[in-house]
């Protein structure tokens, strides 16, 4: 077989994340180098440690026969046995038997229970479907919108490549809109009309928009204004909305919230536009990524259409049952006077503590290296970087095409050398897309607090040679 013989559209998607940058790390690791991981949001792959009331009850419903073991009453705190033997009573054939094709249906209650709690709206368990991870409900939910190659996903620029990924793999089109950077990342009316106006004009037919809220690679908290503008635009132009959610529980910035599409719109008493959320187990301060957890919420839809996508996730059969359990241990922590309370209360605080204190420490060191900027991020797990080089060729007869794909070369050759020479994995802008003339990377903000501090001044070393280099050696500095 040759690559020719594969579908085009799989040869042409990207997927930076994971791109060249990557596996040459993990080539510079294999030889002993030691390579500090800041390219993809994998929290326990960057020692954070999993949440013990969850590792907990995922063990005993893995091996029930643990209850039956007198240490078993020792070791582990009641309200765990207890929780543990309800799941075991709700799913009676085990983690090992396939479920209901929309996920087992009392924690489709439940997370319709978290819905309500959390926005103080209604919410119906037959409108959601458990699913391996938000990646399969976004990439679900593309599949059965998509009705002609030309029909087109407003997608943002900056964006998390699943969504250009997946669009290019089932042959439809993105319409970018950018994100304003000089307003902290949020959307702007005049941008997705415009962007919206020329789609259109080129012949696309736009049925979706797809709004990362907070942001993936931005970090950036939508305020409750900016969602109330989404919504009414979506309204305008017949469009449903794509909520990415998964970062609802990563705020760090004072005063900022988190308000879900649902809740906003709900107020807003609207309910003629499709919505389709999507959570996930592998954010937030569970970050079980390797589990594959997440749920789809759909509103606004006819009990037909929601059938269909009942349909789509049934050709999967179901979830992955331990995922769907986890989903489960998400939206239903604790409580206070339960006996794993404290210890859960504990660790959770000191995941997003973490967080929170190594924004602001990437943040603040970043940006104060000349060259470089980035406001400290409001939320998710990521600083998306914008830095400055010199030219090494002239720029001033380059087409907006021609300067993108210079562009893209000078990040992905920043980001290359960084790694070579510091042992640092980012990925470049151009990754994720980047305004024409502006170049970034994105860094997570997960590893180890003192591998954070290491990573500012080693870049901050870098980034003054790296500069210093390409002056000696411009064609010319414009
Ligand atoms: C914005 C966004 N959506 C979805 C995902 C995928 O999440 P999951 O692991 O639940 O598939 C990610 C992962 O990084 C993400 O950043």
């Amino acid at each position: 077989m040759e690559i020719s013989d594969l579908n085009p559209h799989l040869l042409t998607a990207e997927y930076a994340v994971r791109g060249p940058i990557v596996i040459r790390a993990q080539e510079l690791e294999k030889l002993g180098r030691k390579i500090i991981y800041c390219n993809v949001g994998n929290p326990q792959a960057l020692k954070q440690k999993p949440l013990t009331y969850i590792r907990q009850i995922l063990s005993l419903v893995e091996y029930p026969d643990l209850l039956n073991f007198h240490e078993t009453q020792k070791i582990y705190p009641p309200d765990v046995i207890r929780k543990a033997r309800h799941i075991l009573k709700m799913n009676p054939h085990g983690t090992g038997a396939y479920t209901q094709s929309a996920g087992m249906p009392f924690i489709r209650e439940t997370i319709a229970e978290f819905i309500m709690k959390r926005d103080g709206i209604e919410a119906s368990p037959e409108n959601i479907i458990l699913t391996d991870g938000a990646s399969k409900a976004v990439q679900a939910v593309l599949i059965a919108l998509m009705k002609s190659p030309n029909d087109g996903f407003m997608i943002p620029v900056p964006q998390y490549p699943l969504y250009s990924a997946t669009i290019e793999l089932y042959g439809a089109k993105q319409i970018k809109y950018f994100l304003d950077e000089d307003n902290s990342w949020q959307l702007s009316e005049k941008i997705l009309e415009e962007s919206i106006s020329k789609a259109k004009s080129e012949g696309i037919n736009p049925v979706s928009i797809v709004v990362i809220n907070p942001g993936n690679p931005t970090g950036a908290v939508l305020s409750y204004e900016n969602i109330e503008m989404i919504i009414n635009f979506a309204s305008k132009h017949g469009l449903s909305i794509m909520a990415d959610e998964v970062y609802q529980d990563n705020i760090y910035a004072e005063g900022k919230t988190f308000h879900s599409f649902a809740k906003v719109m709900t107020h807003m008493g609207i309910k003629d536009i499709p919505l389709f959320s999507f959570h996930s187990v592998s954010k937030g301060y569970t970050g079980e990524c390797g589990h594959r957890g997440g749920y789809l919420e759909i509103r606004n839809v006819p009990d037909e259409v929601m059938a269909e996508f009942i349909k789509l996730q049934s050709i999967n059969l179901c979830a992955n049952t331990v995922g769907q359990i986890i989903t489960y241990l998400l939206v239903t922590p604790p409580q206070v006077g339960e006996e794993s309370y404290e210890l859960f209360i504990k660790e959770r605080d000191y995941i997003l503590g973490e967080m929170k204190a190594k924004a602001e420490i990437i943040g603040l060191g970043l940006s104060s290296i000349d060259g470089m900027e980035v406001e400290i991020p409001h939320g998710a797990m990521y600083a998306f970087v914008r830095f400055e080089l010199p030219h090494t060729e002239d720029i001033t007869k380059m087409t907006e095409s021609e300067r993108l794909t210079y562009d893209a070369k000078r990040d992905n050759d920043y980001c290359m050398s960084l790694l070579e020479e510091t042992g640092i994995c980012v990925v470049p802008g151009s990754g994720f897309g980047q305004l024409p003339g502006t170049l970034h990377f994105r860094t997570t903000i997960l590893p180890p607090r003192n591998e954070v501090e290491e990573l500012v001044e080693k870049i901050r070393e870098f980034h003054k040679s790296y500069t210093a280099k390409l002056k000696s050696n411009s064609y010319r500095t414009v």
